[in-house]
């Protein structure tokens, strides 16, 4: 039966460290892997704009291959042009595999359940699954281990935030989220992240405040303050999350040396600082690389 990568919370603990595990092989070997989707191919359906999710897609397949078909906004035009269901329908009889950068995350869901192929979240508004297994997979090869490490998370309670719950729960990692009022990540994310973080005997806090955040943090991650589609409530955003910037300030409240992370693009200057950003503790551009790494191991698990 074919299976869809929505959101993190459809793959167990173990599948996930069998995917990291897969990750450590295709990085250490490429060219054993070079044929592996060879003959297969991925449609790329997105709503929004992109840098590291197409092109780490495009090039892993490449890399697998296999190849790809880029769809802009404006070509399939999903659900305007033709309904959710006729898209799946048609693309299944030509690719092996979508991935779909979207708005409303039914979307997803939707694309899912009458794609005959499999479907990756390539990002929604609730969630970016390959997101946050890349940046365990970065947290992973910088510590050599995830359990017991603690996250803290710094801004808005988004997409991002909402897989990284899910990553840290299903893999032993505490996370703590620091938002503004009114800006916190889903209360049925957090009590379902919690649930899972109880049984690997790890935690799940949410603050109002920054500063108690990143109490004892291993990781200081953070997002834009204005995710795409929010656009127009971004001068209101600059001013309610002024205070949750990650700067030198902030981080002497964290563990010494915490690795600074950020899924990018960043705007310096307003989520964080570019003295951090590009500072010793950073590691933006190897989680950035990690994309491409993971989502191949994605590809051959989904796909092969
Ligand atoms: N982090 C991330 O998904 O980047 P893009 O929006 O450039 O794909
Ligand atoms: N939260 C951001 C992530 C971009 C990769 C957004 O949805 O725009």
């Amino acid at each position: 039966m074919k299976k869809d990568l929505a959101t993190i919370k459809d793959l167990s603990s173990k599948e996930i460290e069998e995917i990291f595990a897969l990750t450590d092989k295709l990085k250490k070997d490429k060219a054993k892997f070079s044929k592996v989707l060879s003959g297969k191919t991925l449609a790329l359906v997105f709503q929004k704009p992109s840098n590291r999710t197409r092109v780490s897609f495009d090039v892993g397949m490449y890399q697998l291959g296999g190849n790809s078909v880029y769809l802009a906004p404006n070509e399939i035009n999903l659900g305007v042009r033709e309904s959710i269901e006729d898209v799946a329908k048609t693309l299944s009889r030509y690719v092996d595999g979508i991935v779909l950068r979207t708005f409303e995350h039914k979307n997803v869901l939707e694309l899912a359940k009458f794609a005959a192929v499999p479907v990756i979240n390539g990002l929604s508004d609730f969630s970016h699954p390959c997101q946050a297994l890349a940046d365990l997979y970065t947290i992973r090869e910088k510590f050599k281990k995830l359990k017991g490490l603690s996250l803290a998370y710094v801004g808005d309670g988004n997409n991002v935030c909402h897989s990284l719950l899910f990553a840290c729960a299903k893999c032993g990692l505490n996370m703590n989220v620091g938002s503004p009022k009114g800006f916190e990540p889903s209360g049925t994310v957090l009590s379902d992240a919690g649930e899972i973080a109880k049984k690997q005997n790890s935690s799940v806090r949410l603050f109002n405040t920054s500063v108690e955040a990143v109490k004892g943090a291993d990781v200081v991650y953070t997002d834009v303050w204005t995710s795409m589609g929010q656009e127009e409530e971004s001068a209101k955003r600059k001013e309610v999350f002024k205070v949750f910037q990650i700067n030198k300030e902030l981080l002497k409240s964290a563990n010494k040396n915490a690795l600074i992370m950020h899924c990018l693009p960043a705007h310096r200057g307003e989520e964080i600082t570019a003295e951090v950003i590009d500072g010793p503790n950073s590691v933006v551009f190897d989680e950035a690389e990690n994309r491409m790494h993971v989502q191949k191991a994605i590809l051959i698990k989904l796909l092969r």
